[in-house]
Order: C-alpha cells, then structure tokens, then sequence
C-alpha cells in the first residue's frame, strides 16, 4: 500500500511483520536497550512518513512494554502524517473505575498518554471492559476475536460442547462463541473480593453435565486463578473434557501449570500475546480493519 509504514514494537515483532506483508507496507524494526535500572532505550530503524502503524502489546514487562508503545508513537508522530496504535493487548484496562475509595482509574491515565504522545487513533482486540472506551478522546476499535476463536473450536467436531463464561461479563461473548459452533451457553456467577482478591462462584441452579464436554471462553487468562476456579466448579459436575479459550494469554508465574493440574485438557489463545497457546492468529482480522479507509 502506498506510503504506508509499519513499525514493529519489541513486544509485538511477528504479529508486525505478518501485518506489514498482509497490508504490503514498509516495516521498520525497533531495538530496546534496557538500562541497568530499568530505563528502555528504544531505536527505529528507519524514517516513517505518510500513514504509520505502531504494533506493540502492553503484556509483561507492562510497564517496559507500555514505555516503549508511547515512544515509538512519539517518534512516529513526528514525521508521519497520522499513527495508528496496534495494541491488540492493551494493559491496564481492568481498572476501569475506582471499585474501592482511593483508587486511580489507572485505563484512564493510559487512554490520556496515548493521545498526548500523538496517537490518531487506537485499536486494540477484545478490550476488557466497555466502560474504558470513554475515556479515549479519539478513535478507538475494538475487535472481536470470539469469532476466530470459535471457527478454531468448531474444527475440532466436539459433540454437544458447552461454552462457559467464567463470569457474567463474558456472557453475551460465550453465546456468540457458542451460536458459531450451534451449541448452548452458560456464564459462571464469579465474585471477587476487592480486598484481598480472592475469588469464588456463586453456586446456581445446575445443569445436568454428565460427561459434556466444556470450553471455558474468557478475554484473559492471567493468573490462571478464574479458570481454576470454574473448572474445580464444573468438575464436581462431572463434566466431560474441560477447555479453555481466550483472547489473551498473559499466563502469569505458573498458571499454565495451574490450569492444566486443576484438570484443563487444553489452553488455547491467539497471538495477541506471543506464547506456547498460541493457535488463533489475529492479523488477519487486524489487517482487514487496517485495510478500510481510515
Ligand atoms: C476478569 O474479569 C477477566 O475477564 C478475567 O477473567 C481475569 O482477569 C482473569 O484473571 P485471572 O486469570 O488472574 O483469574
């Protein structure tokens, strides 16, 4: 595509590459150096001029990640006539409103950096929480990968699967997910505690799971610590094979480890982060979008 640039962040290099040859733009490459304090020291590789995209993450290092998305869109923004940020895992959007007295609305200082720096405009994949896109002061997209996730499921030919949110949230996505496979869904009363985190499922009226077998679909797995939870939840059920989709795999410490013990038979994700999970590439969906006339 004429003038159009792709910079690939270092969270995010194949995911820009793949992006780049998807759209036939030019791609710069970016370097970080990190300081023995922690400092990011980030480098391009070339000038970008005309449209520029930014591909970078914000998965852990979060903080290191975000550092150097708000660089390269403020080195991009200086020579290119808009920059569009790719963050298809943008951090920090989990605290969407201050639950408890004193607490920062943390999505919203980032949604204000990323517009100081000179973001045009933002995209990012399955963004935890609705609320958070008031307080982006430009264009912002929110793509789906539900649809994706769920085409990846219906090739595996599960007999009768029942789609589980793990909490109410995610209801309306697990009936989407299960309307693609023509199968039923269901949604987990979750509650956590705002102090010391802890979780538990509300218990419900139950329904008869005798060997069903259940695909567990979430925004994230972080912890692993809600995935283990509804499983133990399914599994005094007697539910058949447990499985478990998300957008984003951040797996944190050993949750993969966690997961997988507590009786998950496969954890499956996309590429918004990059990771073992990965089966579900993205950038098909992102280029599609990043096709249209912006
Ligand atoms: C919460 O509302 C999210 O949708 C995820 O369920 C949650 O963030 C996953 O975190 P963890 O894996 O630590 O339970």
């Amino acid at each position: 595509m004429a003038n159009l640039t792709v910079i690939g962040g270092s969270a995010s290099p194949t995911l820009a590459k793949n992006l780049a040859n998807r759209l036939d733009a030019n791609y710069i490459k970016s370097n970080v150096q990190i300081f023995p304090d922690g400092e990011n020291k980030v480098t391009i590789g070339g000038k970008p001029t005309g449209k520029t995209i930014v591909v970078q993450s914000t998965h852990p290092p979060v903080d290191s990640n975000f550092i150097q998305a708000l660089s390269l869109i403020s080195k991009a923004r200086k020579t290119s006539s808009q920059v569009i940020a790719v963050i298809p895992y943008l951090c920090y959007m989990r605290q969407d409103k201050e639950f408890l007295p004193g607490e920062i609305v943390t999505s919203n200082v980032v949604a204000k950096m990323l517009k100081a720096v000179g973001a045009s405009k933002i995209v990012v994949m399955d963004m935890h929480s609705q609320l958070t896109i008031k307080y982006f002061d430009m264009p912002i997209r929110n793509i789906s990968a539900v649809p994706k996730l769920a085409s990846f499921f219906k090739k595996m030919k599960l007999k009768n699967p029942l789609v589980v949110a793990p909490d109410l949230f995610w209801a309306p996505q697990a009936k989407q997910f299960a309307k693609i496979l023509d199968t039923e869904s269901t949604a987990l009363n979750k509650q956590r505690n705002r102090k010391t985190g802890e979780l538990e499922i509300k218990k419900s009226q139950k329904r008869d799971l005798e060997g069903r077998d259940v695909i567990l679909v979430d925004d994230m797995i972080s912890t692993g610590g809600s995935i283990v939870k509804a499983t133990e939840y399914l599994k005094e059920q007697n539910c058949g094979n447990i499985y478990a989709a998300c957008t984003h795999a951040l797996l944190v410490g050993n949750a993969e480890k966690k997961i997988k013990n507590a009786g998950v038979l496969k954890i499956i994700s996309t590429n918004t982060i990059p990771g073992k999970t990965n089966a579900v590439d993205i950038s098909d969906i992102l280029a599609e979008y990043l096709n249209q006339k912006h």
